[in-house]
């Protein structure tokens, strides 16, 4: 069974209206909206996490990168490159220019527009969600739960 005949077949089971709804696929909003709502976490985020300046990191790195290499930089260090909704550039999306609350909970927008809905964000995150961006490479010491949190918190 393909995608379109899962959604088709959803559209069923589950009524126009409600499928609709959630079919649509969540976008990015950047962390300031949702600190609109957290505004603790936001505020600890801006503070501590360096993720809150993550774009900074790459900016003053600019002027010795090709522009193919520069766009690399955006994979990591910013908010849903390359993803629906996600960053596109800093003069088109600026909310998402840095690497945001979003790259550990996924985009938000319908958690934020049904005002809070828990199931439309992820919550239960594992090491495994960080592993796009922080590789062997870059990151040594990782096992430690805690870190989850990323000084985000
Ligand atoms: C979209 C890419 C991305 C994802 C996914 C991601 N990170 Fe990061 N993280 C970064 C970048 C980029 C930095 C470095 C920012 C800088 O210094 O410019 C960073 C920095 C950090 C740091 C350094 C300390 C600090 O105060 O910021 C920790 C710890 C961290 N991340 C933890 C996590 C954890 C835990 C997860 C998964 C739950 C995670 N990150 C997911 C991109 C990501
Ligand atoms: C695969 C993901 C990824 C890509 C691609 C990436 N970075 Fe990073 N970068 C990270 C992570 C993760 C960290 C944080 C490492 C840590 O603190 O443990 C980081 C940290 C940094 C830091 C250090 C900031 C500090 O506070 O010390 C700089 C500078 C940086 N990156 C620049 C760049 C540039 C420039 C590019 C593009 C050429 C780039 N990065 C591409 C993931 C990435
Ligand atoms: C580095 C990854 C990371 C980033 C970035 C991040 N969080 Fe979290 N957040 C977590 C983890 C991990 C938990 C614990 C949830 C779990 O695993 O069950 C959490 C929990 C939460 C909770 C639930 C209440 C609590 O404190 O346990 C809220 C609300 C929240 N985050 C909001 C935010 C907001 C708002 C931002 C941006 C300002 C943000 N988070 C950025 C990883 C992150
Ligand atoms: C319009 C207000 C609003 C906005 C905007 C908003 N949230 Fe929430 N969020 C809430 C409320 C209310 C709850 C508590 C829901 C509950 O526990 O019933 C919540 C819960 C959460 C939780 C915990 C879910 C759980 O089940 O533990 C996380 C994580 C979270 N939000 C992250 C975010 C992130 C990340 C953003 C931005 C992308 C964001 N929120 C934007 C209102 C908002």
């Amino acid at each position: 069974m393909n995608l379109r005949s899962v959604f088709l077949v959803l559209l069923v089971v589950t009524g126009v209206a409600v499928s609709v709804a959630y079919a649509e696929q969540a976008r990015y909003i950047g962390a300031k909206t949702c600190g609109e709502c957290h505004p603790q976490e936001y505020e600890r985020f801006v503070e501590f996490s360096k993720k809150s300046g993550s774009f900074e990191s790459i900016k003053v790195m600019k002027p010795k990168l090709t522009r193919e290499e520069y766009q690399v930089c955006f994979e990591c260090h910013t908010t849903g490159y390359k993803e629906p909704g996600g960053f596109v550039s800093e003069s088109e999306t600026p909310e998402l220019r840095n690497a945001g609350c979003e790259v550990c909970h996924g985009p938000g927008s319908i958690h934020a527009d049904t005002g809070g809905d828990p199931a439309e964000i992820r919550h239960d995150l594992s090491l495994e969600d960080c592993k796009s961006c922080h590789n062997s490479e870059r990151v040594n010491a990782f096992d430690f739960k805690p870190l989850l949190f990323g000084g985000a918190h």
